[in-house]
């Protein structure tokens, strides 16, 4: 029951506390029709779009909306609108990529993503590399820094026995535990320290320089400057197939060392040999898991680029 207010004729509800009484004012009308408005539209979105949990997924919805579906779109859009620069990179002539601007920027930005996912593991998150896996960004290479090598050594791997290609095929840095005494071991890393240019004992260098040329130099070269300048002669890419002889034979005058050039650390390489792996990256050899030739050459460019590329 509510009675009539009679100052301001306003409806009231009846209540009343010591002569207060509360009025019964209706809401405005907008808002009402607002607020109707909003419990339509609430109920039509439930119905259009997925909304009610159900025991393994919610409602689809009249509309069909889906996220999942709306990214699986965007990114075929991407994909169709790189499948041009993809099918050219697939197949292009390695050496003239530097010089398509395009093609350039797009493998490269291509390659980084290939590299952080599949080679920063090994190599760093940066390329440079760790006790055993080699530093990219610099100019020493063990299997050729030209862009080609960089793909041959991606597409066979180094010493992986899948591939009669590969790079360092059956070859490592031999033991010398049982062929050399220690005294001989000790002359000859003194040797290499002396021409890494570090502090050496001279009478243990120059004895060492014998056990050197006698038991070293068919594969780190007479200098000692590493293999790959005599095993690499080719000039035509078609030559790299030949490679499988490549030794990867460390230049031992530089102060760039794969597994450190400690007195220490020299004396445990010679003494026991070293041989890391590489794995192989081409389908040939890793089915679907393996990366595409577009990938393997976008990941090319991209580590030559970095900085040591020759
Ligand atoms: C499982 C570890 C591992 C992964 C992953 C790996 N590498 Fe390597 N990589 C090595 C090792 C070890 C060597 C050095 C082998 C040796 O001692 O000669 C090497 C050597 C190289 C070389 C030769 C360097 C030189 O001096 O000639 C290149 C180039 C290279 N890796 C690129 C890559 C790229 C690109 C990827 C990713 C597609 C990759 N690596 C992934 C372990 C790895
Ligand atoms: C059959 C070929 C071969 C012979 C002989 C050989 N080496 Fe090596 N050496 C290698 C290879 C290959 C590597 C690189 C191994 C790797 O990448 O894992 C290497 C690596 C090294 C390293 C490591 C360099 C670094 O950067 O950490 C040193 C030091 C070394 N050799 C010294 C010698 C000495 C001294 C002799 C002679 C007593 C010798 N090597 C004989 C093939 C050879």
């Amino acid at each position: 029951m509510s009675t009539r207010n009679d100052k301001q004729d306003v409806e009231t509800t009846g209540h009343s506390w010591d002569g207060i009484e509360e009025f019964n004012n209706p809401l405005p009308r907008w808002w009402v029709w607002i607020f109707y408005a909003t419990i339509v539209w609430g109920i039509w979105y439930t119905i259009a779009y997925p909304a009610w949990p159900g025991l393994k997924e919610a409602t689809a919805g009249y509309l069909g909306f889906s996220t999942r579906e709306r990214v699986a779109n965007e990114i075929a859009t991407v994909d169709a609108a790189n499948a041009e620069m993809v099918a050219a990179l697939e197949s292009v002539d390695l050496t003239t990529i530097a010089d398509n601007a395009d093609m350039n920027s797009f493998a490269t930005k291509m390659g980084a993503a290939v590299f952080k996912s599949n080679c920063s593991q090994c190599h760093g998150s940066g390329a440079a590399g760790a006790v055993g896996y080699p530093n990219l960004l610099d100019d020493d290479w063990l299997w050729g820094g030209r862009i080609e090598e960089i793909a041959f050594t991606v597409t066979h791997g180094i010493r992986n026995e899948q591939s009669m290609s590969t790079r360092g095929y059956g070859g490592v840095m031999p033991a010398f535990a049982d062929s050399l005494s220690h005294e001989d071991i000790d002359s000859v890393v003194n040797y290499v320290l002396q021409i890494s240019g570090q502090e050496a004992d001279a009478a243990l260098a120059t004895a060492g320089e014998t056990v050197f040329l006698d038991n070293c130099v068919a594969c780190h070269g007479e200098d000692a400057k590493g293999s790959l300048a005599t095993t690499r002669s080719f000039e035509d890419p078609a030559d790299l197939i030949a490679d499988g002889e490549m030794l990867g034979a460390p230049n031992l005058t530089d102060a760039i060392w794969l597994y450190g050039g400690s007195a220490d650390a020299l004396t445990a390489t010679i003494t026991n040999g070293r041989g890391n792996v590489m794995p192989a990256w081409s389908e040939e050899f890793r089915g679907t898991s393996g990366l595409t030739q577009a990938e393997i050459n976008a990941v090319a460019a991209y580590v030559h680029q970095l900085g040591g590329g020759q």
